[in-house]
């Protein structure tokens, strides 16, 4: 068994606070009469283990919340998680605001500016003593010294629930507005009238329910207790019968929160002690357009994996305030009353749905009769037509609002929208698209604040920082350090199996079945880091690719958990995974067979001739663009590398191996040190080595190198010799050679020339190739500030696809 996390915190708490010493110390708890500043940065109280802290956190400029955060990652710009937060609405000053616990037993947050008005306070009276903590739950609370709780931050989340947080039918969790405006939001969780847990947005004009959809059928309506818990191993039970399982289901030395996000989904992030970023290990809703209040009346969401949601006008309508797509779009035409027939005509869209505004809705009817129904109710606006099954009749649904759009090519049904018939419209006409894309920087606004803004303590602050970082970095060897020598052995009861088996949906293998298909592994196609991988062929005649992992022994729970995470992983450029064995010691994945074999063996073949290459170019970008989805970093590949791009029969590339880093044996992972666990020499981008969070943008770094590779066919991993003046056996490295060269472009013009693979044999688009070139170097900037993400990059190379 492994000691609890409780007996290392002592250890854990002081280091923290000795390597912070050159800032004030931070305060295990505050007393009556005593305050915390927001001037001081050591004014902030940390729970007994270091994990959370709770103090003045910047929500703007010159603009604070009190607020309770995870310690660790240290934070810094989209890496900071605050919990929980007292003033979200009303942001204090930089200058001479206060929290305070005065003698009554009320705690209080005053702003400076205001001639110390009261922001917010506790309400709280205790005539005896009070102390103000914070626990390791993450739960900031107010005691009266002798076990009773007078406040306390759990009854009142903000849009975080933390584990053993209980959420009840008095709380709920209201999002925040944007990525980086903390004040509430539209969306909600709470428990409904009906003892369901709901998801709700609750828009400046209109609201409605999205989540459970209205036809799922497996709440229980008749338990009033509404309470629901997240446990701290990742299993969240509501009273309504709701449950499920994170993906990482089981893992103790994970923190976990759960978030209702500014997008409207809920999410279960989890965090591995040893890592800085949060992953996304459940979420309510798969389909990003469903959740309500992303596009307003009369508009579509759309959602693409690699660039996310974006919302467009449905025909004939324009958008009723350019740039904000919240408020919708309005008729670019009149009608008289809107049931003339000669004025309308109807309009098909395909794969179009509104969610709502039913006038009525009339099963078993024909299409004729629902136009007609339609056409004569003056305030219907379009319909919906969609196939019940029974010999061409389908039930139809007339909506006088039309809200919650969605174009979804899994919707089976057809849209029908009411436009003038004196006027034509065709699809892309009046479409304006917008991106939510992640901004690149916060938009911190300047709050308009009465006290004026004082010179900050620059300098000090750094030194916090930096000292924290390396109190940071002590925290995570101490932990290596503890798993390395207590195997985390997880015990996985039966009933948890069975989920996971049930959720993961594709194919459990015996190790016998794989024997068989593999005729007992003779036929050898690859052989990596992760381990061997077999040519197969299952009994109903499917070829495949069995991978054997050599160095996996992670518990199954965590096997199965990370197994069916990468079999939900679907895109037409990354390989299919069709199932897996976990069998005693064994660990096997199935996946989809490649007959060309990876982009490495394929290299100096004359047949990857300059159009093939530069779609494979296009084709790894979109799928890594698409693990990376947006900006969660749900994904990271960490080994981009051509023996990891395997190639189909049309040459189409299909990027392998993601996500296993997460199946790999954590035992390796220590003794290799965290950062690296994956990666290949060569490959791996600066901030990989060092002890920089990795981020994103490391696939970046190593994409841009496999472009470079495939442009000159020359290896990072080897040393190679010079190719020029008279082969002087010197060693050159990929990247300044290319930039070098790259560097006489235009004057000399013909140095790119020198750099290309002999295979293509001269034979390539010069244009394609320089602009190639140029975003390969931009990915492989040393600052992974500079380099662009992958979705940019998609554009960039797609910028070039019709040059000639
Ligand atoms: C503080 O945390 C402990 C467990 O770590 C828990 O038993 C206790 O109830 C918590 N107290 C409060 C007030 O949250
Ligand atoms: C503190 O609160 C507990 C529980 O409410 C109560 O039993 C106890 O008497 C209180 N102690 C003091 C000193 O007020
Ligand atoms: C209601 O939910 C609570 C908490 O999940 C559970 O303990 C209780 O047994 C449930 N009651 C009924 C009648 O299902
Ligand atoms: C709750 O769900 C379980 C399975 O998920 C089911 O067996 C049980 O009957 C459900 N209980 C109620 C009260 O619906
Ligand atoms: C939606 O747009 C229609 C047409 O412009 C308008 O009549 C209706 O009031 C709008 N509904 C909402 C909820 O904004
Ligand atoms: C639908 O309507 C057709 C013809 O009116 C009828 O034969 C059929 O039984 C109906 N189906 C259902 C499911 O009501
Ligand atoms: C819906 O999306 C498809 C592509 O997914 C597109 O071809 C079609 O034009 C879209 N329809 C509308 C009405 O925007
Ligand atoms: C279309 O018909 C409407 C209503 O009859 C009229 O007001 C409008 O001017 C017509 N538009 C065109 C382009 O003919
Ligand atoms: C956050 O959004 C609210 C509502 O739009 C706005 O009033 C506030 O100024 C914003 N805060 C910041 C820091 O941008």
């Amino acid at each position: 068994m492994a000691p609890p996390p409780s007996l290392l915190l002592p250890l854990f708490l002081s280091l923290f606070l000795q390597s912070c010493r050159l800032s004030t110390s931070a305060l295990p708890s505050l007393a009556k009469r005593a305050s915390l500043s927001v001037e001081d940065p050591g004014d902030v109280l940390v729970s007994p283990s270091g994990a959370f802290s709770a103090g003045f956190f910047p929500v703007g400029d010159n603009a604070y919340g009190f607020a309770v955060w995870f310690s660790y990652p240290p934070c810094s710009g989209a890496a900071c998680t605050p919990v929980w937060m007292a003033n979200r609405e009303a942001p204090v000053n930089g200058r001479r605001s206060a929290l305070s616990l005065l003698d009554s037993g009320n705690l209080v947050l005053t702003d400076a500016g205001d001639a110390g008005a009261k922001v917010w306070s506790s309400g709280t009276s205790s005539p005896s003593t009070a102390e103000l903590r914070l626990n390791d739950t993450g739960n900031l609370f107010l005691t009266n010294g002798s076990g009773g709780v007078l406040w306390q931050s759990f009854d009142s989340p903000t849009d975080t629930l933390l584990p053993q947080q209980p959420f009840t039918g008095k709380t709920c969790l209201i999002s925040a507005r944007s990525r980086y405006n903390y004040s509430t939001g539209f969306y909600k969780l709470y428990f409904d009238n009906d003892n369901v847990l709901r998801l709700l947005f609750d828009g400046p004009s209109i609201s409605g329910v999205y989540w459970p959809y209205p036809w799922s059928k497996d709440r229980f309506l008749y338990n009033s207790s509404r309470i629901a818990v997240l446990d701290p191993l990742g299993r969240f039970q509501s009273s309504d019968n709701y449950s499920f399982y994170t993906s990482d289901y089981g893992v103790a030395a994970t923190q976990r929160r759960m978030t209702l996000d500014f997008d409207g989904n809920l999410r279960v992030y989890s965090r591995e002690l040893v890592s800085t970023v949060w992953a996304v290990t459940w979420e309510a809703l798969s389909t990003p357009c469903f959740i309500h209040g992303v596009c307003g009346n009369n508009s579509l969401c759309s959602y693409d994996p690699t660039k996310g949601r974006s919302c467009s006008c449905v025909p004939g309508y324009v958008p009723k305030v350019p740039g904000d797509w919240s408020a919708g779009c309005v008729p670019d035409f009149t009608f008289s009353d809107g049931c003339v027939t000669d004025e309308i005509r109807f309009m098909k869209l395909q794969y179009v749905d509104f969610y709502g505004y039913d006038y009525i809705s009339i099963s078993n009817t024909t299409l004729a009769k629902c136009r007609q129904t339609c056409l004569s109710l003056c305030k219907c606006r379009g319909f919906q037509y969609s196939a019940s099954g029974s010999g061409g009749m389908s039930d139809c649904y007339p909506k006088i609002e039309l809200l919650n759009g969605h174009n979804l090519s899994s919707f089976t049904g057809e849209f029908f929208i009411k436009v003038p018939k004196n006027k034509t419209f065709t699809l892309d006409q009046l479409v304006k698209r917008s991106q939510y894309t992640c901004p690149p920087t916060p938009e911190v606004k300047v709050l308009d604040r009465t006290y004026s803004k004082k010179r900050k303590n620059g300098p000090l602050n750094f030194m916090l920082w930096f000292a924290c970082v390396v109190g940071g970095i002590e925290m995570v060897v101490v932990f290596l350090v503890w798993f390395f020598l207590i195997k985390n052995q997880q015990d996985v009861t039966s009933a948890h199996q069975s989920h996971l088996n049930t959720a993961t949906g594709f194919k459990r293998f015996t190790y016998n079945e794989l024997k068989k298909a593999t005729r007992n592994f003779s036929k050898e196609i690859g052989r990596g880091a992760g381990g061997i991988v077999y040519k197969a062929v299952l009994p109903d005649d499917r070829v495949v690719a069995v991978k054997v992992l050599s160095t996996a022994t992670t518990g199954e729970a965590d096997f199965l958990a990370e197994a069916s995470t990468i079999g939900r992983v679907n895109h037409i450029n990354l390989i299919r995974m069709w199932g897996y064995c976990a069998e005693g010691n064994h660990r096997l994945l199935v996946y989809e067979f490649m007959e060309r074999g990876s982009l490495a063996q394929n290299l100096s073949s004359p047949e990857l001739h300059w159009k093939r290459r530069f779609d494979i170019a296009v084709g790894t970008a979109k799928s890594l663009a698409y693990l990376h989805e947006e900006c969660l970093e749900w994904v990271l590949h960490c080994d981009v590398k051509p023996q990891n791009i395997l190639l189909d029969s049309d040459y189409q590339p299909k990027v392998a191996d993601f996500g296993l880093s997460k199946l790999m044996d954590r035992g390796k992972v220590m003794n290799s040190g965290f950062s690296r666990i994956r990666g290949t020499r060569g490959y791996m981008a600066p901030d990989w080595v060092s002890n920089l969070p990795i981020t994103s943008k490391v696939d970046v770094y190593s994409y841009g190198i496999v472009l470079l590779e495939m442009v000159t066919g020359i290896s990072p991993t080897t040393h190679v010799d010079s190719l020029e003046s008279g082969g002087d056996a010197k060693q050159i490295r990929l990247v300044p050679w290319v930039r070098n060269k790259m560097k006489g472009l235009g004057r000399t013009g013909s140095r790119l020339e020198e750099m290309v693979h002999p295979a293509l044999r001269g034979d390539y688009n010069l244009k394609q190739m320089e602009g190639l070139i140029k975003v390969a170097l931009k990915c492989v900037e040393e600052d992974k500030n500079a380099r662009p993400n992958m979705s940019q990059v998609v554009e960039m190379l797609l910028r070039h696809e019709n040059d000639s």
